[in-house]
């Protein structure tokens, strides 16, 4: 049977068959040929999307924004300074409110309850632009650019380094057991994934002939990886005070040229960025000064070597939320 996502919810990847994912990962490669080539792919005229933002964001807004435009759909965005929800206005009524103007919605915020009762209530598709839980749409562009430079990614070993229990490295434990790649999380024993989504991930990684594991040995944990993936050590959301005990914590799970030599010949590197390679940020700069710490979750000779597929990765957010806008919308 054929694949038809039209008016589902894309909230998190645990709700979506490995078909279902193949189907989207297809179309962001097939928007990608159509957008290089300039050719018009306004599918989706007419239609009107809301962007709600409780965090900050760039590569998220912009591939709303610019996969929106590029569908010929009208784009709205409204951060909490410029709405009246979670002040004046509860999350349900707003989301009632916003189902009767548009066609789709993403939320970029905090609990996961939160995206899905928008979902509830709204009575359109909701996107999953970033919640504390999970980060869905990155997991897309990540396996999107896994496959360009490694070509089919089932069997092969992808290990996310450091911060093992945040939204990105949960969410890339769920794509790898539903796609059947093996995914390893290589952090501290307080940093890895909540046991639950584990036990259900293993279940998910068996049906599909993949395992997840998870370690704190650096050597053993990144051995012969094809992909080696890292995120910032304190997410969106968490308090400026962990920074010490994080940054003490993690030290050792730094991906570094000596962390690269031990995986694949032919491993990449990929971050879902921003990334504190260096300390040309406020944040970067304050945490060098403090602790003396002048690149963080990476060391900077990885992030700007050729095995580093960043900004490719960076560019296939807005291929793949184009598809799961127009999966959805169609
Ligand atoms: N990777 C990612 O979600 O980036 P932004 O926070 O800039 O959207
Ligand atoms: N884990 C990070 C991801 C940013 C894209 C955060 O939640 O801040």
């Amino acid at each position: 049977m054929g694949v038809n996502l039209s008016g589902r919810s894309f909230l998190k990847l645990l709700d979506f068959t490995p078909a279902e994912i193949r189907y989207m990962l297809d179309l962001a490669a097939e928007f990608k040929r159509l957008k290089r080539n300039g050719v018009p792919h306004d599918y989706l005229r007419g239609k009107q999307i809301v962007l709600l933002f409780e965090k900050t964001s760039t590569r998220t807004r912009c591939s709303f924004e610019v996969a929106g435009r590029d569908l010929g759909m009208g784009v709205t965005y409204l951060d909490p300074g410029s709405s009246q929800m979670g002040k004046k206005e509860s999350l349900e009524d707003t989301a009632r409110v916003l189902g009767r103007m548009y066609d789709g919605i993403e939320y970029r915020g905090f609990d996961q309850s939160i995206v899905e009762e928008l979902a509830e209530k709204s009575g359109v598709p909701v996107w999953n632009g970033l919640t504390t839980q999970f980060h869905p749409t990155q997991m897309l562009a990540d396996i999107m650019t896994a496959e360009e430079n490694l070509g089919d990614m089932r069997g092969k070993k992808l290990v996310f380094m450091g911060d093992a229990g945040n939204n990105v490295a949960n969410s890339l434990m769920v794509v790898c057991a539903k796609l059947g790649i093996n995914f390893v999380a290589c952090g501290p024993e307080k940093q890895m994934p909540a046991k639950e989504l584990v036990e259900t991930c293993r279940k998910i990684a068996a049906e599909n002939g993949s395992t997840i594991t998870l370690t704190e040995d650096v050597k053993e944990g990144t051995k012969g990886a094809h992909v080696i993936y890292t995120d910032i050590w304190v997410s969106m959301g968490e308090p400026d005070d962990i920074w010490a005990e994080r940054i003490k914590l993690l030290e050792p799970y730094r991906v570094t040229k000596e962390v690269m030599a031990n995986a694949d010949e032919h491993a990449i590197f990929l971050h879902c960025l921003p990334s504190f390679h260096d300390t040309n940020t406020t944040i970067g700069a304050d945490i060098a000064e403090k602790f003396g710490v002048k690149e963080m979750e990476v060391a900077d000779e990885v992030f700007e070597s050729k095995q580093s597929k960043v900004f490719d990765e960076a560019e296939n957010r807005m291929h793949t939320i184009k598809a799961v806008m127009y999966a959805t919308l169609k």
